[in-house]
């Protein structure tokens, strides 16, 4: 589904065209798709099941879609890329940081670990990254704890996967991400982390952070003066239009690290790009 994808995107096509042929795939190959395909180049419109804007040249797609075994098993996993087959630089600077927070967080899986934690460290990538690039600025580690770089990375890292894309949620999404050893937290962006409980082997979940510039979000903390200390709003401002990234994978939690579900799918710039230029 994600190969095709890169394969068959191009300017001037219609998203739908893209989300039909992967879902298609899904329904030969399976039970269909675990969850509606989200596939937009407005991928900083979370959770956007829209379809219908003509893909145009300079866009990133963001394509995030699984499909669901016949034993319904689901898979979610999100690849962005470049429409037209190639990353501006600009577009490549934060894909770089949103592709490190993904793989460094990936590292750090293992029983015992919480998962909060994870959340924690890919954050500080990507508030580190972005200070790097100019749109983050002061001291990284007391952003993160107050929580500004939220306004890239607006949610959690990941969740529980299983028998469904967010397995048992609908039980109760504390009752399965959080214990007596792990309260939610009030704040915005962390508030939204569904898995945040300490790690055991056999636990399936997926990894994926993202950087999104999200216009109303922008504007909104620009007028309220929020973290004009942590954030530079007069180059952040440039970035409006530029979309999202996310990277997802699935993982399985084994008895001393972890393991990638899947064949692997291209990620780092250079397959990416190689994948979209090919036939
Ligand atoms: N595809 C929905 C999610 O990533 O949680
Ligand atoms: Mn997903
Ligand atoms: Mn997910």
């Amino acid at each position: 589904m994600h190969i095709t994808a890169m394969k068959k995107t191009a300017p001037g096509i219609i998203e739908s065209d893209i989300s039909g042929t992967i879902e298609g795939i899904a329904l030969c190959g399976g039970a269909g798709v675990s969850f509606p395909v989200i596939l937009s180049v407005r991928g900083e419109i979370l959770h956007n099941h829209s379809h219908s804007n003509i893909m145009q040249d300079g866009d990133l797609l963001v394509n995030d879609s699984g499909a669901e075994s016949m034993m319904h098993y689901a898979a979610d996993i999100t690849r962005t890329f470049p429409v037209n087959g190639k990353y501006s630089l600009k577009q490549k600077e934060v894909y770089e940081i949103v592709l490190k927070a993904q793989m460094d967080a990936i590292e750090a899986l293992k029983p015992g670990i919480m998962y909060r934690d994870v959340h924690l460290l890919a954050a500080r990538i990507i508030a580190d990254g972005l200070k790097e690039v100019g749109l983050m600025k002061g001291d990284m580690e007391e952003a993160v704890l107050q929580g500004a770089h939220a306004l890239f990375f607006p949610h959690g890292l990941g969740h529980m996967m299983g028998l469904d894309v967010h397995d048992m949620e609908n039980y109760g999404e504390d009752l399965i991400g959080y214990d007596e050893t792990v309260q939610r937290s009030d704040q915005f962006g962390l508030a939204y982390l569904r898995l945040a409980k300490k790690l055991e082997p056999g636990f399936v979940l997926t990894v994926e952070p993202g950087i999104y510039f999200i216009p109303d979000l922008i504007n909104q903390w620009k007028k309220a003066k929020k973290f004009e200390n942590f954030i530079e709003y007069k180059n952040v401002e440039k970035y409006i239009g530029f979309g999202g990234i996310r990277i997802e994978d699935d993982i399985l939690v084994t008895e001393d690290g972890h393991r990638v579900l899947g064949r692997p799918i291209p990620k780092t710039v250079h397959d990416v790009e190689t994948m979209c230029q090919s036939l």
